[in-house]
């Protein structure tokens, strides 16, 4: 009682603050000192004890935090029990903090759950620490500009099979579009090309992916709020959660390590391709120790992981439109007609002569952006940003649809209209600066997913006329602009 007393003195007179956390016993503190205790950011005004836990938004969060920010502003905090949530809901925002202040912004907020399920070692999950920097280098390295022309023949490849499927069976697009994106990103990864959309190598993936999804689902396992529950014996009831985690884990190391050892094996045949596991291995010429060696693992693993849905959701996004706005359809086909011609199909080296189709992937990524409220970073330290605090741990979402739909930067923002570009690269950098995220997280294969995406639109557009369906009557079905909620839409 006293030691909470003093806390509160101690807070009180704004030198000190304690951080408790008591359930009838004092079982923790943490002491952390501040400067001067500042006021949190604004926010919506919470409960007692449980604050805003019930107001934080389940369903597409990133119209809630838009609403918010028309109310409370550019950064808005919020806190759910002892979690601090911080919204930034401003590009301005987002580089001074998560770019400008790298340093102590780019850990990734915990979850017990993923952690227990194996996925906490993966790198979009990693913290900002050693092990990150490892995979980080090796991802970052295989995307790097120097690498890329070299996936150009599989981008274009895998696009031209993918129009080829559509044109058979367009009702399969979904599961094309899949598999082939998938196809892209195994072969750049393993040298592996995948035979079908049935092949074990990708579908194990996509369980993973599936599990993933699940185990990080916020607010579903009770271990993500009382992480000590990961210590209940597996008999004890209520610890099934342990077991579905333990079947989680051995899908994903079975799924990580498949391809990985598929490569390995070529590599030591003499037979593989170039490709991102082949040039890591033959780097180490075999001399690379277990750590090494899952860090290689684990790394590969993200281009599926970061790549598949985030590459299908702009591809949707871009077939959306097309339908609901045929004259620009026409437009970007008439510039292929004139800059390509029809003895060939568009290739990625044709994208300097092309600005309009570039300005339509640029709307695409606006209009509908496939990670609208980016991935979380979290706070390293205690920060002051204008005059507010920042608490040390807490969680920051930047809210990517927020920034690309500011009237200010994007006049008539839900409007659909490349021409706001007019043409010019420096203006669709606006978009894409913001789109992959921000500071050291920023997404690694963002040029080779705008080189993947690239293939495919200008594919489909040299090819093919993307129209509705008809009713009965003749009619044409528009379909409704709805999508799923969650990290990537
Ligand atoms: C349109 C396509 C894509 C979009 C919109 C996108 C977007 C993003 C965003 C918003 C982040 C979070 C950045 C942050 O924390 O601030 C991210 C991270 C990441 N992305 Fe992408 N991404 C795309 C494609 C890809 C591709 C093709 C790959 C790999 C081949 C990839 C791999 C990753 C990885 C590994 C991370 C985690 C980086 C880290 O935590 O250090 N992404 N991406």
């Amino acid at each position: 009682m006293l030691s909470l007393l003093a806390a509160g003195l101690a807070c009180a007179m704004g030198i000190v603050s304690i951080h408790v956390l008591h359930n009838g016993l004092l079982i923790t503190g943490m002491l952390s000192v501040t400067r001067r205790r500042q006021p949190y950011p604004p926010g919506p005004r919470g409960w007692p004890v449980i604050r805003n836990l019930l107001q934080l938004p389940q369903d597409h969060p990133w119209l809630v935090y838009s609403a918010w920010a028309d109310t409370y502003g550019d950064v808005v905090h919020l806190e759910a029990l002892s979690d601090h949530i911080v919204i930034l809901n401003s590009v301005q925002a987002a580089k001074d903090l998560l770019d400008g202040r790298s340093a102590i912004y780019s850990d990734r907020p915990a979850s017990t759950m993923a952690d227990l399920c194996g996925f906490g070692v993966e790198l979009g999950m990693l913290s900002y620490n050693a092990e990150w920097r490892k995979q980080r280098k090796i991802v970052a390295h295989a995307f790097s500009p120097g690498m890329l022309t070299g996936y150009h023949p599989v981008q274009e490849h895998e696009a031209r099979r993918l129009v080829q499927g559509i044109m058979r069976s367009p009702e399969t697009i979904i599961s094309q579009t899949k598999t082939r994106i998938s196809a892209i990103i195994m072969r750049v990864t393993y040298g592996y090309t995948v035979t079908g959309e049935d092949d074990p190598m990708i579908t194990m993936q996509f369980a993973t992916m599936d599990n993933f999804s699940l185990a990080s689902e916020p607010g579903v396992w009770m271990v993500d709020f009382i992480p000590q529950l990961r210590y209940l014996p597996q008999w004890m009831p209520g610890s099934s959660f342990l077991r579905t985690a333990e079947r989680f884990r051995q899908i994903e190391h079975e799924a990580c390590w498949a391809p990985y050892l598929w490569c390995k094996q070529r590599v030591q045949e003499g037979s593989a391709e170039k490709s991102l596991v082949a040039s890591a291995l033959s780097q180490f010429e075999g001399k690379m120790d277990y750590e090494e060696e899952t860090a290689l693992v684990w790394a590969a693993t993200s281009g599926l992981g970061g790549g598949l849905d985030t590459n299908m959701s702009t591809i949707f996004t871009f077939l959306l439109a097309m339908l609901r706005h045929p004259r620009i359809q026409a437009k970007a086909q008439a510039e292929i007609d004139s800059v390509v011609g029809s003895d060939r199909l568009p290739s990625i080296a044709d994208r300097p002569s092309l600005p309009y189709v570039r300005s339509i992937i640029a709307e695409v990524y606006r209009w509908h952006p496939a990670a609208p409220q980016g991935l979380p970073h979290a706070l390293r330290q205690d920060n002051i940003y204008k005059d507010y605090l920042l608490p040390k741990s807490s969680i920051v979402i930047p809210n990517i649809w927020r920034m690309l739909r500011d009237p200010e930067l994007f006049p008539q923002p839900d409007e659909f209209r490349p021409e706001r570009f007019e043409n010019r690269d420096s203006e669709m950098r606006k978009v894409t600066d913001v789109l992959f995220g921000f500071g050291r997280r920023a997404c690694p294969g963002s040029q080779f997913a705008e080189g993947s995406i690239f293939a495919i639109v200008a594919t489909i557009l040299a090819t093919c006329s993307i129209i509705p369906k008809v009713d009965e009557q003749g009619q044409p079905i528009i379909p409704d602009i709805e999508y799923t909620s969650g990290i990537i839409v």
